[in-house]
């Protein structure tokens, strides 16, 4: 199987060498390619037989899977270069939510899915968000399933839901360890215990509550009641936690969906100039 990575920034790297430690790929199955060649240079060196390439066209002819990890924006141009030479059994992904399965539907004549990673599948860990086009046929969806199932938890998804369960999966690393990193400023601040210290018991309480919620049964309520005895320290910090985050995630689903929002637009305009270009 010729699976192609276009982009090998962040998540196409991440991906590439998640997919290759779990055993789902050999390197010899991956054709990698990048705007600047270095990043794909040094892949190719972290993995040996990898095979990597200076042209995009070169790259998608004749894969079987081509994942396009490129920001948003540059979608229309990769699309614009490669679109000549795909197929119809070719399945193309998508890893990015505001470049719509209908936009790329509309250009191409391949199989599309949008398939949402997250930093988390780096440690075979986390969900991954998978969403597919009416061309994608059941044994399509089989071996993407087993596929993302090497990396993290596949999980099926509406096109609507994607922005939202972005936030939550794929975004979600990033404002967990952010509110974490608050509180441990402020513990080594206040208390003098070691920033050492008290990021590995973070870490290990994050770990352990997200086992308790997918392995242990409880839900998310069942365990601060559990936890928060009445009277007791947690619930006095659950108290506070209550008053003060008040509109805080609300606020910040608003601004991740206008963000979405305005990149939706600017696709739009994008994708449609490349389908008016086609039919003049
Ligand atoms: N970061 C996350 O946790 C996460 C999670 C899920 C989904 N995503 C999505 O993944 C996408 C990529 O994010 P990222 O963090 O990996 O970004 P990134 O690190 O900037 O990687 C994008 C890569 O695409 C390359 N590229 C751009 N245009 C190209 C072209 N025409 N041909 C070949 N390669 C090209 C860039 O090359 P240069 O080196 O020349 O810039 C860059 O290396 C984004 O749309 C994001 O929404 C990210």
């Amino acid at each position: 199987m010729k699976v192609t990575f276009i982009g090998t920034g962040s998540m196409g790297s991440l991906l590439i060498g998640a997919f290759l430690r779990s055993g789902a790929l050999q390197p010899h199955n991956i054709y990698a390619t990048n705007r600047s060649s270095h990043k794909a240079e040094l892949l190719a060196k972290r993995h040996p037989g990898l095979h990597i390439t200076h042209s995009n066209v070169e790259a998608a002819r004749g894969s079987h899977i081509i994942f396009l990890c490129v920001k948003p924006l540059d979608f229309p141009s990769v699309i614009s270069e490669i679109r000549d030479v795909l197929t119809a059994d070719q399945i193309v992904i998508s890893i990015t939510s505001p470049v719509l399965i209908q936009m790329l539907e509309n250009l191409i004549p391949s199989k599309v899915a949008k398939i949402i990673p997250s930093i988390t599948n780096s440690v075979h860990s986390g969900a991954s968000l998978c969403i597919y086009g009416k061309r994608i046929q059941p044994e399509n969806r089989i071996l993407l399933k087993q596929l993302m199932s090497s990396v993290g938890t596949p999980l099926a998804l509406r096109e609507t839901e994607t922005r939202i369960a972005s936030d939550i999966a794929s975004c979600g690393p990033a404002f967990i360890s952010y509110i974490l990193q608050q509180w441990i400023d402020s513990a080594t601040e206040l208390t003098g215990i070691s920033r050492r210290e008290a990021t590995i018991l973070g870490a290990e309480m994050l770990v352990g509550t997200g086992k308790l919620l997918t392995e242990g049964g409880f839900t998310l309520e069942e365990l601060q009641q559990r936890v928060a005895v009445p009277g007791g320290v947690t619930a006095q910090g659950l108290a506070i936690l209550e008053s003060r985050l008040q509109g805080v995630f609300p606020s910040l689903i608003e601004v991740t969906h206008r963000k979405y929002d305005e990149d939706l637009s600017k696709l739009e305009i994008s994708f449609n100039n490349i389908a008016q270009n086609t039919r003049g």
